[in-house]
């Protein structure tokens, strides 16, 4: 199962790749023209070199059939060597890792001249909190990722491998091999939180999104040694018509969205309704950049003032 890595053109690095001497060309037999790819931020290079990085991604449901491949994957490299990258897959079958249609696979990955090697996979639904980790180990040389759930703390995944000292970039990958079937919800991505080995005061001055692909909540700390991203949204590369439905107890609010499906060419129109539940009389507020709504969340739906609970995806809204 190899994943084609010319994602570091759109995703990783992607507004660098021009302006710098640190991205070779990849070899063609790497790319395949028939890949396309959704929206992603990415930030890199760095003048110093990445130790540690972590981030939490909501993936939204996976189209529940399959045509090709598709991935999903926070990756990290330095554009010649290994993609650090654990990668959300959903598969014609997602049977081998036993996972149910809608649901993905979860693998911590590592791709390079060698090919693809992986770790023993895990189960996602659309709703989860996945926890990826990337730790640069004391012999300042191997790579442990971790693949945990956020909530539960249950282990879905890890590997280890030898990648060296030398990541430079960080970036978001949303991959389509094989005319797959698009992603049919956005992705979310939290906290994510890259430390260097030493401050690089402008590394967030490479931050870059593309496809339609937002963030919000870039700060830096320790006097550019640890860069923060409080949250990147990735749109859905297929919407479809969807409604939630909600017991609403104080405010609702009503959109309606027109969108056009790219696989099929034809123009659909969804109402989308989505109930905002405020629980009365627990005075219970979420801070700046906390949740504050989506499917399957139950803490508070209020925000701290002077934010506001903003609509992310159906699986998150959050206070900005
Ligand atoms: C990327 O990392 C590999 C492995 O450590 C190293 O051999 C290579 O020189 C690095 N490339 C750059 C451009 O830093």
């Amino acid at each position: 199962m190899v994943h084609i890595q010319s994602s570091i053109f759109s995703g990783l690095l992607l507004a660098t790749v021009a302006s710098t001497s640190l991205i070779p060309s990849f070899p063609t037999r790497l790319i395949k023209r028939a890949d396309t790819w959704g929206g992603s931020v990415s930030l890199g290079p760095t003048k110093s070199t990445i130790i540690n990085a972590v981030t939490t991604i909501i993936p939204g449901p996976a189209p529940p059939t399959q045509n090709g491949e598709l991935f999903l994957w926070p990756g990290m490299s330095n554009g010649t060597g290994d993609l650090v990258q654990t990668t959300l897959e959903s598969w014609p079958s997602n049977s081998w890792c036993g996972a149910a249609a809608g649901q993905w696979c979860v693998r911590a990955s590592v791709f390079g001249s060698f090919g693809q090697l992986d770790g023993s996979p895990g189960i996602v639904s659309g709703g989860d909190q996945v926890r990826i980790e990337y730790n640069l180990q004391s012999d300042q040389n191997t790579w442990l990722q971790t693949v945990t759930n956020a909530i539960t703390g249950q282990q879905l995944s890890t590997y280890s491998h030898a990648s060296g000292p030398y990541m430079r970039g960080y970036g978001t990958g949303t991959e389509c091999d094989d005319s797959c079937t698009g992603t049919i919800a956005a992705q979310s991505y939290l906290n994510t939180v890259i430390t260097l080995a030493s401050a690089d005061t402008t590394f967030g001055n490479t931050i870059a999104s593309a496809g339609g692909a937002t963030y919000s909540g870039l700060t830096s700390s320790q006097g550019g040694k640890v860069w923060s991203i409080a949250s990147i949204n990735i749109p859905a590369m297929i919407k479809t018509s969807t409604t939630t439905t909600k017991t609403t107890t104080k405010t609702t609010t009503t959109s309606t969205k027109t969108t056009t499906t790219a696989s099929v060419k034809t123009t659909t129109t969804s109402a989308k309704t989505t109930a905002t539940t405020t629980k009365s009389g627990n005075g219970c507020t979420a801070s700046q950049y906390a949740q504050c709504g989506g499917i399957g969340y139950t803490g508070c739906t209020s925000c701290a003032s002077p934010y506001t609970c903003k609509y992310s995806n159906d699986y998150y809204s959050q206070c900005l």
